[in-house]
Order: C-alpha cells, then structure tokens, then sequence
C-alpha cells in the first residue's frame, strides 16, 4: 500500500533490518544475534560503556576514506606535473584523534577561528602545514595565526589586507596570503550550502581583485602566493569546480604580472550520500575532470600550472560516523491528506537537534535502521524526532523501520561524522554527546560527553565556575 506520506525518492524497503553498503562504513554489519556492530563492537556495549546518544566513528573506516580522498584529489593533478596540499576542514569535525587521523594520511589543516587553530596545533598539526580562512577574523586570531607560523592565511576582504599587513609587521615577518575569490559559480547544492554566489558574505568579487592585488602589493609584509575558491558543499558533479577553477586561472594569469603567484586553492565540497536515492560522487573522475581542465586552461593563457591545494572535509569524515540514540516514546499520528487520513510513526530519541542540526538547518535528510535488533514486522514510515521544544527538531525526516519499534530500541543514524557534532549545541540545557572511535572491537573515547557541570559551570551566578574565559 502506497504511503501519501513518504517523500517521492523514499522507497519502501523488502527488509527494513538491511544496512545498505553505500550509507553504512564498512565495518558495521549485524552479529549472529541480529545485533549491529561498529568496528565489531556491539551498539549495546557501546551504550553500556559511554551512553546514548554517542556519536561513533568506524576507525579503520576512517582512514581508508582519508586515504581514498588524499589520493583521489591527488593522483590525476601529481601525474599531470602538478604538486597537491590536503588540508582538512577542521570545520566538519574536531578531536585530537581526528587530526592525528588524517595527518598520518598526509592532511595538513583548514581552520577558521581561534579555536580550531588552537585545537589543531595541540593535537600537534604542524603550523606550517595549516591555512587560516574565515570572512571575519578577529585581530586576536590573525595574530595568533602569524604568530604559530600558519602556512597561508586566506584574505576574505579588502579591509582584512592592513589587519594581517599590520599583525605581520608586529611579529617581523612577511606573511604568505592568498585571495577567497568568489567566483560567482551556482553550485548545484542547498542555498545555505552554496558559498560563491554573488549575494553571499564570503570572498572577494572578482571585480575588485585587481583593487585587492593592489593593496596587497603595496603592503610591507604580505606575499600574494595564490587564488583560493570554494563554491559550497555536499556538490556531486565536477561542473562548478571546473568553472570556477577556469575563471581562477584567467585572473591568476592576469595578477601574476604583479605578484609571485603559485598556488590555486580549489576548496572542498565534494558530496557524499546520505539516502539510498543520493548519487555517489566518483572522487577520481571529478578530480581528473579537473586537472585535465586545470592543464587546458593554463595553456590557454600561456602560463605554468600552478600548485593546488584542497580542502575536503565532509568527504573525508561523514560517511564513517553514526549516531546511536535511545527510543524514548512512540507515537501514531494521523496526517489528513488528500488522498485520505494516513499514519505517521513519531519515534523520538533521547538527542535531536543538540547533537544534529542539518535536519533543521538545511532539512537534511538521512537514513536511520533499528540497531539493536532485527524484527520481522513490516516497515512502517517513521520520523525521528529529539526530545527539544520545537516542532522543527527532526532528526531523520522519513524513514521506513519495523513497525514494532518501540521505546528501549536503538536507533542508528547514517552518515553523521561531519557536520553533526561540530554543529551541536546545549539546546534545553543538553550536554553535547561523546564522540567514540569503534575498531577492533574496542572502544577509544575521543570526545568525552558534555556534563550538566560542564555547561552550569558558565553561570557565574551559581557561584560554580572560576574565572571568566576570554571570547576572541
Ligand atoms: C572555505 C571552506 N573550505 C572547505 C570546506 C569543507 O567543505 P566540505 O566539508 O563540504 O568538504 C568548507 C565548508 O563549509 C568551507 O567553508
């Protein structure tokens, strides 16, 4: 019986128990007891051990995708002659064990704000291999940027050029810089995703480059090494990276009459599935689109091929991350429809939009199974919702699980290692969840959970805390 209220790319499943191999990391399957496990850990132990909700990370499925992605974004430009740098986006997720992860992969960092500089450095990233981006960075972050010895910082304003020129000069050093261009390519992604349309807060318009390549040269302490873009993410086809990658080289040619230019920055972006209806991206064939278009163009305009640097961050972590939640309550509702009444199981989870905003944000959609058990009930269309105070904390919109899922159960959710905990908030006073590594059929806490003492401690009133933290 058709299901009014299923989206049109939700199909229901002969098995709702089926972990579908392209959404899942590889290591999680179902035990002999029809119980999953992460990197042979069982969700229950996992429960026991740190609690729900957790985020979990499928270790040994991390680094084959670190190392996939590295050099997927890396063979066709090397073989082609030209040199790649891997920065990480710290943005998509952040531990120490994360960034020891990928830099033994050969990733340097991507940060944006004093804090993920500082994280990455004390995880022991080496500054030299870390590009400082955002479009409003405070004089305390650009200075501590020049002051670890960052490799790049990435200029997003005309009025950011004296800030870092003056930091620079302060510390006696000339600091290497490239430009964000926006490059007005339409990514074909969700609006907010898309960064490098022209009505948007980031980069530099490429009409007033020429304006910000003058301001630089005249500037004692700054070397324009390069042209950086990112015109959004979760983007499956090589289309908008290779225009925009071409209208990068037009002005990289026409600005390295005036300045040592050597580097073009093509972002990250690159999409992963989510659903069984998304599209897998071919990581090399995209990458090899674009250094052929790369090499074509430089010839074009009759100039060397330039470095290139990248900066992936849901591809690399995304798809090795799950959620596991409790099932607190379910609920039947009945949706009028024009095509009469139909029912909708509401299955709430003891997390939602603290631990995972996209839904909210971006109505994000995911794939979600019953973990803990397999059932032999039909499946029946569910949305997972979090235990907040708003109608909108929706954490799988729609999904198909057994029809007796019922409160005790645990629910898993695809696809959540970037994005998720980075995003997460103490919404109704929630502590965020832990972050575990599954491999080997151990766990390794790497984000131990947010405690009510944690968050309460900020209140200066409840007497709690110490001293007042610096806000940079
Ligand atoms: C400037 C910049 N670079 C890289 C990234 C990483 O994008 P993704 O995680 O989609 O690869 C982002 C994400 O927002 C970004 O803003």
């Amino acid at each position: 019986m058709s299901q009014p209220l299923a989206p049109d790319w939700l199909h229901e499943p002969p098995d709702a128990n089926e972990l579908h191999p392209a959404l899942w990391p590889a290591n999680v399957a179902r035990n002999g007891a029809g119980e999953v496990e992460v990197g042979g850990v069982s969700v229950s132990q996992i429960a026991r051990q740190v609690g729900t909700p957790v985020y979990v990370v499928d270790g040994a499925d991390l680094d084959a995708r670190a190392r996939f992605v590295k050099n997927a974004l890396t063979a066709p430009f090397v073989d082609r002659g030209m040199a790649v740098t891997c920065y990480y986006a710290t943005k998509a997720l952040l531990s120490a064990d994360i960034i020891k992860r990928v830099m033994a992969h050969g990733f340097g960092a991507d940060v944006s704000t004093m804090g993920e500089l500082r994280w990455a450095l004390a995880a022991g990233m080496d500054p030299h291999h870390i590009e400082f981006l955002g479009n409003n960075k405070s004089l305390p972050e650009i200075r501590a940027a020049i002051e670890a010895g960052v490799a790049t910082i990435v200029l997003d304003s005309i009025q950011e050029i004296a800030r870092v020129n003056d930091a620079a000069k302060t510390f006696g050093v000339t600091q290497e810089v490239t430009i964000r261009v926006n490059t007005g390519v339409h990514a074909s992604t969700h609006e907010y995703l898309a960064t490098a349309r022209e009505d948007q807060k980031f980069g530099i318009a490429r009409s007033d480059l020429d304006s910000a390549g003058e301001h630089i040269a005249s500037a004692s302490h700054l070397r324009l090494i390069g042209l950086h873009s990112h015109i959004g993410s979760q983007i499956f086809v090589a289309d908008g990276f290779v225009e925009a990658a071409k209208r990068l080289l037009v002005d990289y040619a026409r600005l390295q009459a005036t300045h040592p230019l050597r580097m073009l920055n093509l972002g990250g972006g690159f999409g992963i599935p989510y659903t069984p209806s998304d599209p897998a991206v071919d990581l090399e064939a995209l990458a090899t689109e674009l250094a052929t278009a790369v090499v074509d163009t430089s010839q074009e305009l009759g100039i060397e091929l330039p470095d290139i640097a990248f900066e992936p961050g849901r591809s690399v972590v995304g798809p090795s991350g799950v959620t596991l939640y409790e099932v607190g309550t379910t609920k039947q509702v009945v949706v009028p429809s024009d095509s009469g009444d139909a029912t909708r199981l509401y299955v709430s989870v003891d997390g939602g939009m603290s631990d995972n905003l996209r839904a909210a944000l971006y109505h994000a959609d995911y794939t979600a199974v019953v973990a803990s058990r397999v059932s032999s009930e039909s499946p029946a269309l569910v949305r997972v919702v979090g235990k907040h105070c708003e109608s909108g904390d929706i954490v799988v919109d729609a999904a198909y699980l057994p029809g007796d899922v019922t409160p005790g159960d645990m629910v898993m959710v695809a696809a959540t290692g970037a994005y998720c905990h980075s995003l997460a908030s103490n919404y109704n006073v929630v502590g965020r969840p832990a972050l575990v590594i599954a491999q080997g059929g151990e766990i390794h806490t790497s984000l131990r959970a947010e405690t009510l003492e944690d968050i309460m401690g900020r209140d200066v009133g409840l007497g709690l805390s110490g001293t007042p933290g610096e806000n940079t």
